[in-house]
């Protein structure tokens, strides 16, 4: 049997950080079950100290997952740690992930410490999390940029502090993969303590590295690589767990590791985490993109009907990718309709299961076949309504090259019903002139997509909306075989994550807002 390697997830954490990317306390939950059935190790399931949301996300998280542990991160600040281990304590097996910057830069200019005052916050903090929580580990943020000697003092001491895993970040995606995997050589023959530790990769893909630094990490001594879902992360994203898992289980003869993965249920968390932060997958990603295993050209398709292994170097099912099925009809029943939305990551309670069945039969009876993808983008925009404030009732627009382009749309907020018409260069512009005039918000729309969900001119549209205003962002997907219906379904759905934002940033409830109209 090969040596193992943890998987540590931070989608929950560092993917969420991606901006736009915001998850409400039932989708993180929703993410975390999936995350936990497939067998990774560890979630980090979010910043207990940033929110009283993200608070509520790791205690909740840690209360009702089994099976994984369950990390919250902290800075090197007494709050910070006590916070977090307030939240991750009712885990099964709960870990505080605590970090401080070790590189030059980061600390004259951020944290305005020398080498000696970093060390001095290592040895209290380290310590005093290891007094609360068994399980510690401690991070040198920055550390592709720290200087190696004073990386070795840092780690030798908060190993001696009670950390067991310590993880060296790539924070800002800067070192290629001999120059990464040269730091864990190094920390492995100057550390004295380390056999008392485990080493962590943190990647971050600013060049495009992420996934090449945590193989390279591994080679040279990592034991646990920290990644994301689709790679999902500030900036340019993460490492991405589905590329590390497949590459380790591919090359297992050229990089002889395993993980424990259910490989099978890599496309069920991909599509799942894409419907929820409203993040499209590149078409052309590796693992879990819509081209990754499709066949072009002559040749290829020729040499695939031959035999598979002559383009595919692992096959679709290995990921849990099946073709798109003719799934339901209008005259399914709802058992068997939980049967499938459950298959397809989305286990939901009766009530939520209840109207999403009813949103279900409305479809039905619009487009004769339901595949996969529409019960996806179904449960996708069904999962963007939890708490919603603005809730979508009714549109009819005139569109055309005769007669002026005017929306007549009906909405809900709070409770109260609210009717406008407007016009605008087009159905989609009049639309969203609508949605403003109704809500009194003008944020600006930094994105707008339009792509057809499966084939077919009675296919839904999916539609992806981001909008922006000074301080935050927000990402939404809304589909519908209409596609203004949807362009209008996304705009909500959008406006609707960045209210969450806003009182989860400023740990406010909607009604002390000062978003106008809300
Ligand atoms: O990129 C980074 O340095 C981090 C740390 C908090 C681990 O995300
Ligand atoms: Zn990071």
């Amino acid at each position: 049997m090969t040596e193992k390697i943890y998987i540590f997830d931070t989608t929950l954490r560092d993917g969420e950080q991606s901006p736009g990317a915001s998850m409400n306390l039932e989708e993180k939950i929703q993410i975390a079950e999936v995350l936990a059935d497939m067998k990774v190790d560890i979630i980090e399931a979010g910043f207990p100290i940033a929110s009283n949301g993200d608070f509520e996300a790791v205690s909740e998280i840690s209360k009702n997952i089994k099976g994984s542990t369950i990390c919250g991160l902290a800075r090197a600040k007494i709050g910070d740690i006590e916070r977090a281990w307030d939240a991750v304590r009712h885990a099964e097996s709960p870990r505080i992930h605590t970090f401080i910057a070790t590189s030059p830069i980061h600390m004259k200019y951020k944290l305005m410490k020398n080498e000696s005052e970093v060390l001095d916050s290592i040895k209290n903090t380290v310590s005093y999390a290891r007094n609360l929580c068994p399980n510690i580990e401690w991070s040198c943020e920055d550390g592709g940029r720290s200087n190696l000697d004073f990386l070795y003092r840092c780690i030798e001491l908060a190993i001696s502090c009670g950390a067991s895993t310590i993880n060296i970040p790539d924070t800002v995606g800067f070192t290629v993969p001999s120059e990464f995997g040269s730091i864990f050589k190094s920390v492995k023959n100057n550390v004295t303590n380390i056999d008392k530790a485990i080493l962590s990769s943190h990647t971050h893909n600013d060049l495009g590295l992420a996934v090449a630094n945590s193989i390279a990490a591994i080679q040279e001594g990592a034991r646990q690589v920290e990644c994301t879902i689709n790679g999902l992360g500030e900036r340019a994203g993460n490492a991405a767990l589905e590329e590390i898992v497949m590459a380790l289980k591919v090359k297992k003869d050229l990089i002889p590791f395993h993980t424990d993965i259910k490989t099978e249920s890599i496309t069920k968390i991909s599509r799942l985490v894409s419907s929820i932060t409203g993040f499209s997958v590149q078409p052309n990603k590796a693992i879990v993109g819509a081209n990754a295993f499709a066949h072009e050209a002559g040749i290829h398709q020729d040499g695939m009907l031959k035999n598979a292994e002559t383009y595919e170097i692992m096959s679709p099912e290995t990921i849990g990718l099946s073709q798109s099925s003719l799934v339901l009809g209008k005259h399914s029943g709802r058992h068997a309709f939980s049967k499938k939305l459950k298959e397809l990551g989305h286990e939901l309670g009766d009530n939520a299961l209840m109207e999403l069945f009813g949103r279900f039969k409305d479809l039905a009876d619009r487009k004769k076949e339901i595949f996969d993808e529409d019960l996806l983008a179904l449960a996708g925009d069904q999962s963007a309504s939890y708490n919603e404030h603005i809730k979508f009732v009714s549109l009819q627009v005139n569109a055309g090259s005769i007669e002026k382009h005017q929306a007549n749309l009906s909405i809900q907020m709070l409770n109260e019903k609210k009717i406008t018409i407007s016009q605008g260069n087009g159905p989609v512009d009049a639309t969203f002139n609508a949605i403003k005039e109704l809500t009194d918000t003008n944020f600006s729309l930094k994105l707008y997509q339009v792509h057809a969900i499966t084939a077919g001119t009675d296919a839904q549209g999916e539609v992806t909306v981001r909008l922006e205003d000074e301080l935050l962002f927000s990402q939404a997907k809304g589909s519908d075989p209409d596609i203004i219906v949807a362009s209008a379904k996304a705009y909500i759905n959008a406006l609707n994550k960045l209210i969450f934002k806003k009182t989860r940033s400023t740990n406010k409830k909607v009604s002390e807002l000062k978003i106008e109209g809300v």
